[in-house]
């Protein structure tokens, strides 16, 4: 058995391994470091957990942590890059189902000696843990849901929702004071259950009012309570590394849902109240007759396009990570840039299905971060740009977010790659992106289409320059 000193001075290690991950993870050049930093100080918690915390019972900690992580491996292995972020609302949900299960445990652990003042505080805890516990779990599996395509991105708009949502808290809210009291007296059971089944219901209607262009903020709304209801889970266990860490992951999830919010010029508010992202709700047709003609082009034009430009612009979205394009996008990159070009490439916060979905491609393929730029950083340069090259994106380069004011993502700040010479985009149909909303750049006049399967296309760009 460790000494109570040395877990206490693990688990300060172990925070500032995970403080020096979070700043590792927000640069690219440094995220491997930082991703290593976290690894190292979750492996020092785990033992220190498990040598000097954990008294009894070690068979069923062997189960779980076998169990645990061989589900573990098998997913990381065998999840495609498309499906990160489904994985990733999939992990919070367990996050949250774990508070609910500790809650529950410790409410009805036989060996807890609080009475008193302490006694109401731990069934505060309880009370909080498996409230923001519920409302991660549900939410995260709706969320789930709605990445995976298994739900429909239409927002759920019921009559007077906002009404339905107060109500839910302020009988979840009756409900944990019921709680509160009956336990003092060494009841309690019922009101808590009822409260948890208010809050799953609360957690599902929340994420299932949100429209799908608002998801980037959910991800990470949700990223940021599955870190409280870590936090909750530390106070129930008086766990001050679980506490730390949860707050850790909280407040972070937090900034990136404010960053996210600005990423696409949204209230936080009016996200979280939901109904955004109507899916489809604007004045444009949806087959696109209203539009005008679109212009095709092949691999070949493409190629004596890009030739004879000198400046050039790559846009990748999701459809590049589908098409996993990003090894042929560089090789066309260096092509490029063998001839005196200069390619850069621009990068919306939204694109892809997941926060720095793309910049994770683009490093995978070893694209130089120097040639990486954020959408504010270059945004105004379209001006001068020969041929904006627009690779299985769509919503991000849409124009009528700028100006049909009732479309889902109106408001929303996008690459304004029409503004250049030529954009070429590669798609393999007309369909319309995740907020399902048609797009005026592809019937623009300097708008080229080369239609295919993106590495497919790129592939035969290469052959061509
Ligand atoms: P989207 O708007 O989803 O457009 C992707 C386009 O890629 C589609 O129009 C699709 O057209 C095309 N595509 C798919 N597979 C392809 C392939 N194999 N080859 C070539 N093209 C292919 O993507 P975006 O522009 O990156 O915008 C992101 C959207 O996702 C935003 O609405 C954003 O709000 C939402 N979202 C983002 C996140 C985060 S955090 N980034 C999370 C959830 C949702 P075809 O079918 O015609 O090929």
């Amino acid at each position: 058995m460790m000494s109570e000193g040395i877990v206490t001075v693990s688990y300060i290690i172990a925070t500032i391994l995970f403080i020096l991950a979070l700043g590792g993870l927000s640069n690219q050049e440094t995220a491997r470091r930082g991703n290593w930093y976290g690894i190292i100080g979750m492996g020092i918690a785990l033992v220190a957990t498990i040598v000097g915390v954990v008294e009894r019972h070690y068979e069923i900690l062997l189960v779980a942590l076998v169990l645990g992580g061989a589900i573990g491996v098998l997913l990381a292995r065998r999840v495609q890059m498309t499906q990160m972020p489904e994985l990733v609302a999939i992990l919070h949900s367990l996050v949250g189902l774990a508070a609910v299960a500790v809650g529950f445990a410790s409410f009805m652990d036989p060996d807890k000696h609080y009475i008193g003042v302490e006694l109401t505080i731990h069934n505060i805890e309880i009370y909080l843990g498996i409230l923001i516990g519920a409302v991660t779990f549900s939410g995260s599996v709706i969320a789930f849901g709605k990445l995976s395509g298994r739900i429909g991105g239409k927002p759920l708009t019921l009559p007077a929702r906002h009404w339905l949502n107060l109500g839910l808290l302020l009988a979840a809210i009756w409900f944990g004071r019921e709680f509160v009291l009956q336990a003092a007296a060494g009841g309690g059971m019922e009101p808590l259950v009822i409260m948890t089944v208010i809050a799953l219901l609360f957690g599902m209607h929340m994420v299932l009012a949100i429209g799908g262009a608002d998801m980037p903020v959910v991800v990470s709304m949700l990223n940021s309570y599955s870190g409280w209801a870590a936090s909750a889970t530390g106070f129930m266990l008086g766990n001050d590394l679980l506490i730390v860490t949860g707050a850790l992951v909280g407040s972070s999830g937090a900034i990136l849902s404010y960053i996210m919010c600005r990423a696409m010029n949204r209230k936080f508010f009016s996200v979280i109240a939901g109904g955004f992202g109507t899916g489809g709700g604007t004045s444009v047709s949806a087959d696109g007759e209203e539009q005008g003609e679109i212009v095709a082009i092949d691999a070949q034009e493409t190629a004596a396009l890009l030739a004879d430009a000198k400046e050039v612009m790559i846009i990748p979205g999701y459809g590049m990570a589908v098409a996993q394009a990003q090894h042929t996008v560089f090789e066309i990159t260096k092509a490029l840039r063998a001839k005196k070009i200069n390619v850069r490439f621009g990068i919306h916060p939204v694109a892809g299905r997941m926060p720095g979905h793309m910049n994770v491609l683009l490093a995978e393929a070893r694209v130089p971060y120097d040639i990486v730029f954020e959408m504010d950083e270059i945004n105004e340069d379209f001006p001068d740009v020969d041929v904006s090259v627009v690779i299985g994106a769509n919503d991000i380069v849409n124009p009528s977010a700028l100006t049909d004011p009732n479309s889902p993502i109106a408001g929303m700040p996008v690459l304004e790659c029409w503004k250049g010479r030529t954009s070429i985009v590669l798609k393999r149909s007309m369909a319309t992106g995740y907020a399902g909303v048609q797009n005026p750049l592809f019937f623009k006049e300097n708008t080229r289409m080369l239609f295919g399967d993106a590495k497919e296309t790129l592939d035969e760009v290469l052959k061509a320059l």
